[in-house]
């Protein structure tokens, strides 16, 4: 049988307390976009930090290419390809644009410019606002600055919580676009999102949690198909 590029297979786990994931799969393909949607407070924040090794499962593995990475630090996992873009304080606000995209390449030790490069080309505003402090820029530009931070460690999956996280719905659609071009380069992307059916319909993949189960998981067009989806999760 052939592995996913990335798989959360059947995570169990939580804080400490009591279990918060329940036998929870997660995966992408390789280049394809997965999206994760569920309530507020489903786990799925809890889902991407286990995915990327800052939580400690009590049952299930995270695989990387078939091997497997359970035990192996946030950092290792970095090393491994993985990139990460958590839902809150995912950039330093007092450090500039340019500083940001630098500290996002921490672990590499090569020439760093042409991937900055690649950066502000997809966001071209970046460029523009190199030298400012990142915590003086709009919502969407400091989302475009968190993603831009997390590419510099040139990944081969892209894991984002929340990258529409107040942002307007044209910001988001731009986000979107991005998000879709940085998957066509042969990024694995894994979202979670809060824009339920947009986020669906960019999706090769979707996953609904509900407490931390796997509630329903499809293709993104059959989700947003399902009346029973579309009834409980997406407004009708
Ligand atoms: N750091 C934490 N310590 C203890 N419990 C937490 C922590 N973070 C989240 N939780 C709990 O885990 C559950 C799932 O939260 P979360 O994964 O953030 O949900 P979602 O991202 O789907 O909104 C919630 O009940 C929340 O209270
Ligand atoms: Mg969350």
């Amino acid at each position: 049988m052939t592995q996913p590029f990335l798989i959360g297979d059947g995570m169990t786990g939580g804080y400490g307390g009591a279990d918060i994931l329940h036998n929870c799969t997660i995966a992408v393909e390789k280049g394809e976009i997965a999206v994760i949607v569920g309530p507020n407070g489903a786990g799925k924040s809890t889902a991407m930090k286990a995915v990327f090794g800052m939580l400690k499962l009590r049952e299930g593995s995270v695989r990387l290419q078939g091997e497997d990475i359970t035990t192996l630090s946030p950092q290792a996992r970095v090393s491994k390809g993985m990139g990460f873009v958590p839902q809150t304080s995912n950039i330093f606000p007092s450090m500039t644009v340019e500083e940001n995209l630098e500290m996002g390449a921490f672990i590499r030790r090569d020439e760093i410019r042409t991937t900055m490069e690649q950066v502000y080309e997809l966001f071209p505003i970046l460029r523009d606002k190199r030298r400012q402090a990142a915590g003086e820029l709009s919502g969407g530009q400091r989302q475009q600055v968190a993603v831009g931070r997390a590419l510099m460690t040139k990944p081969s999956v892209l894991m984002l919580d929340e990258p529409t996280a107040g942002v307007s719905p044209i910001v988001m659609d731009e986000l979107f676009d991005r998000i879709i071009e940085i998957a066509r380069s042969g990024i694995s992307i894994l979202m979670v999102e809060q824009n339920a059916r947009q986020a669906l319909n960019i999706a090769d993949k979707g996953y609904v949690l509900v407490q931390g189960e796997n509630r329903y998981t499809d293709t993104g067009q059959a989700l947003l198909a399902d009346p029973e989806v579309r009834k409980s999760f997406l407004g009708g």
